[in-house]
């Protein structure tokens, strides 16, 4: 056996005390010792073995906290990057050594419970390439790039149709599971196909737009194929020429106009998104999120003419002739839970679809608070809230589960 490193580090409100490297014949073990103020975490949970498998780096009880935007303090029974398609052909084997496993990209649309007993795969693969033809370019993108960071490189290249979508956080392969959107863009506007490994067969296969089936915050990737594979790269369809702006979106409309903006270009556009979203959206790595907790419901006019008699100031948007979509934030809103805490959690004061985690909350505790936000609206409104974030099971591979199947 032979030490290899000392660390003593302070870390925000954590405390590091000691970081020992060690190794034997067989593993490479890493001895984490910590002391935090705020949380339980046990002994034996910051004991954390790395060992490797077919040359990829197995981290047995990791601290995900790092890899949610809730900031929560989750473990995992195991822990494995993957940064090449090589590596994603290892996974269906390294799997069956686990009870479960969760792919996961960036964190930034999951709530983790406080020990995932399987093995967390991140995602990683870099990769960018573009291909002009005509006005249109043809961009070639990998899972693990960030997103931002690719959407932040198209406006450097003035290639436009995803300015809109700026300062979402997350990674590029996890844009097409819920369909991403903002301020008037969806990724289906630009996907034009997408490759994915299938873990039960050890193949990768190419879907079209199609077959991607995207809708409002869905996908097939959400439904029939959740867990079953990993989207290791996509190709999308930007203008480099001609652009067509997209401001439908009222707030983003208004803010350019009311910055004296008449002919926007898309740098305006990306710029003035990031603006509005940071005058809204609390920064996770201040205060921990996953952005818009439940999806905005679209019901049926008649349902929204029923809620108009008693709340004739109901907020809608129309979707077609038959249906209108209800922000789900003036919904909690009008429940009275905007700004309101409930120890560490409580919905954000200037955005009440977002629900935050002001200390070092537990999964629990979220989920408690959301649950009772959504029967809150429903006996007001009649209106059960969806969750959009996936709330990821100790055991099973999560996402489609109900609130009230997690308390
Ligand atoms: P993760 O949270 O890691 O994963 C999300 C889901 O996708 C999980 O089920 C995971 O298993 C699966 N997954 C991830 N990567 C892969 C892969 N390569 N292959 C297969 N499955 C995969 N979303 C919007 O749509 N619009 C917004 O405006 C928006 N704003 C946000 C603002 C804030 C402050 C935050 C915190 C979140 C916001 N989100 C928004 C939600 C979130 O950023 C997006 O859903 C984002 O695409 C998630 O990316 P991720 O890499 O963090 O995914
Ligand atoms: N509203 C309130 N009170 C609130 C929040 C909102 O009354 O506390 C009402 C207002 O009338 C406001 C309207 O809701 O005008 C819409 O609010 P906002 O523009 O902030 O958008 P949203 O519907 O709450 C959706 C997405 C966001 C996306 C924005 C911009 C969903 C579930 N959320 O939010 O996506 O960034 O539009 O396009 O569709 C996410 O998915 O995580 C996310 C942040």
């Amino acid at each position: 056996m032979a030490l290899t490193g000392i660390k003593v580090g302070v870390e925000n409100q954590d405390i590091e005390i000691i970081l020992i490297y060690y190794f034997n014949f067989e593993k490479f073990y890493q001895l984490h010792f910590s002391f935090q103020y705020k949380n339980s975490l046990t002994f034996a949970q910051l004991l954390h073995n790395v060992s490797f498998l077919n040359g990829m780096r197995i981290e047995e009880n990791y601290l995900l906290k790092g890899f949610n935007t809730f900031g929560l303090n989750s473990i995992a029974k195991g822990f494995v990057r993957v940064d090449t398609e090589a590596e994603l052909q290892e996974l269906p084997e390294l799997l069956t050594k686990f009870n479960s496993y969760l792919i996961l990209g960036g964190g930034s649309n999951v709530l983790l419970p406080d020990f995932f007993d399987g093995l967390v795969v991140h995602i990683n693969m870099q990769k960018l390439h573009s291909r002009e033809s005509g006005n249109e370019v043809l961009v070639n993108v990998g899972a693990g790039m960030n997103w931002h960071e690719f959407v932040k490189w198209t406006v450097d290249q003035n290639y436009g149709g995803i300015e809109n979508l700026a300062l979402i956080p997350g990674k590029t392969g996890a844009a097409p599971i819920q369909n991403i959107g903002a301020y008037g863009v969806e990724m289906k506007d630009v996907l034009v196909c997408l490759k994915a490994f299938h873990l039960d067969t050890g193949k990768f296969q190419v879907y079209n737009h199609e077959a991607c089936e995207m809708k409002y915050r869905d996908s097939v990737f959400k439904n029939r194929l959740m867990g079953k594979v990993i989207i290791a790269d996509m190709w999308i369809k930007l203008t480099h020429r001609d652009h067509q702006l997209n401001l439908t979106y009222g707030a983003l409309k208004n803010y350019l106009e009311d910055k004296g903006i008449e002919s926007p270009v898309i740098r305006d556009v990306f710029e003035s998104v990031i603006e509005i979203r940071q005058s809204k959206l609390p920064d996770p790595a201040v205060i921990g999120n996953a952005g818009s907790f439940f999806k905005n419901p679209v019901v049926p006019c008649s349902k929204a003419d029923l809620i108009m008699e008693k709340h004739p100031d109901l907020v809608f948007y129309p979707i077609d002739d038959q249906q209108v979509k209800i922000p789900a934030g003036w919904l909690i809103e009008q429940c009275g839970f905007k700004g309101k805490y409930n120890g560490q959690v409580g919905c954000f004061e200037k955005q009440a679809l977002v629900l935050v985690n002001i200390g070092s909350a537990k999964a629990a505790e979220l989920v408690a608070h959301a649950a009772e936000v959504q029967s809150a609206v429903y006996a007001e409104f009649g209106l059960m809230l969806e969750p959009e974030v996936n709330i990821i099971h100790p055991h099973l591979y999560g996402g489609k589960l109900n609130l009230s199947s997690v308390q």
